[in-house]
């Protein structure tokens, strides 16, 4: 946006972004949590797109992304007052809503045949940007394969969906880099099907209420999504609980090469042997973790290294969102750090 030219041509890069998804096109698109791939949520062959791209399962519903709240009137029945107040304070910005689905607007296959629908207005500049001129509801789910760790630049998408979109948006790697939450509010109390960008202490600062975290049973979570294995890389991935130190042992064979992704904090305590990511400052810094996760365990796929470990954070309701997705990633091999 710095001189007219350069905002000559995003104008027509917006353009020509809207009239591929007016022609059931699939888009890789920037937002603040990790890259999307969009499509127009009305059109169930555009949508079929995005399930044969990613290799998702057809049980799994997209998130539906909007930038204005009155969009909601064509599909959802009129918002609950609290709901209004989360929206009021939260959009634009990480965090998706179940609400109850009305009427056939949407294509059904957007949201796997359900009556409720998850929707989220992302603030990501350039993202805002792009559902506000395509100005029609965007399915879009993370621009990954399924099962691999959910893309935060436009690299990552590249990666894994060169070939299978009509095209990638290139722009700054992601603010928050681990999904929206996600909060089913089809029922009172309201509840987190899925831990996100949002934590649990905002949410219950803003509601007044104390929300729950109900993933739901293993087979049968509100949140389809989360009985799939995810974001894992294909060694195998062990978390440390309870702090790396100088008396950490990792169970580890002579001949393997180890991975380590920790914070900075914790690179004094392991030998030079060991492949070491820094993931953030400290053991506090659960947001720069947060930020730099997908990418670091993207780059420990592709090393050669045998075996990985990875530091587990304290639990609390700051942090959440960040160890869903550790845990995720490793299938819940867990070892004591002491
Ligand atoms: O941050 C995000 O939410 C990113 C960006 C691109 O917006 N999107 C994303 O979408 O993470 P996806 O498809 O990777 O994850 C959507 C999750 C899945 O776990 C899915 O099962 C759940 O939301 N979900 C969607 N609609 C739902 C519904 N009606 N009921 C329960 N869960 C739903
Ligand atoms: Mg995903």
């Amino acid at each position: 946006l710095e001189n007219k030219s350069q905002k000559a041509s995003l104008e027509e890069k917006l353009d020509e972004i809207k009239t591929a998804f007016t022609y059931g096109e699939i888009v890789a698109i920037p937002t603040e949590t990790v890259y999307g791939l969009a499509a127009d949520a009305r059109n169930p062959e555009a949508i079929h797109k995005i399930f044969q791209a990613k290799g998702r399962p057809g049980d799994n519903p997209l998130i539906i992304h909007i930038h204005d709240v009155a969009q909601l009137e064509k599909f959802t029945p009129p918002l609950d007052k609290r709901v209004k107040t989360m929206m009021a304070h939260f959009w634009p910005g990480p965090i998706s809503f179940i609400l109850p689905l009305v009427g056939d607007y949407l294509a059904s296959n957007a949201v796997a045949e359900l009556n409720s629908v998850a929707v989220r207005m992302p603030s990501h500049p350039v993202g805002r940007k792009i559902i506000q001129h395509a100005d029609m509801p965007l399915a879009a789910p993370s621009a990954n394969l399924s099962g691999k760790p959910s893309p935060t630049n436009a690299h990552h998408v590249i990666d894994d969906l060169n070939n299978k979109v009509y095209g990638v948006v290139d722009s700054e790697s992601a603010d928050y880099g681990i999904e929206s939450t996600v909060l089913d509010c089809t029922q009172f109390p309201y509840r987190i099907a899925r831990p996100g960008a949002i934590s649990r202490a905002d949410l219950e600062a803003v509601l007044n209420v104390e929300v729950e975290s109900f993933e739901g049973d293993s087979d049968k979570p509100i949140s389809p999504g989360m009985k799939y294995k995810h974001y894992a890389p294909h060694q195998p991935l062990i978390v440390i609980e309870g702090g790396i130190t100088n008396n950490t042992k990792l169970p580890v064979e002579r001949h393997q090469k180890v991975g380590l992704i920790a914070p900075e904090s914790c690179r004094e305590f392991i030998d030079g042997e060991v492949q070491f990511i820094s993931l953030c400052r400290d053991e506090q810094s659960y947001k720069e973790a947060a930020r730099n996760l997908y990418a670091a365990l993207r780059v420990m796929d592709t090393s050669d290294v045998d075996i990985i470990f990875i530091h587990g954070f304290d639990k609390n309701p700051e942090s959440e969102g960040l160890m869903n997705r550790i845990y995720k990633a490793t299938g819940n091999e867990v070892i004591s750090g002491d």
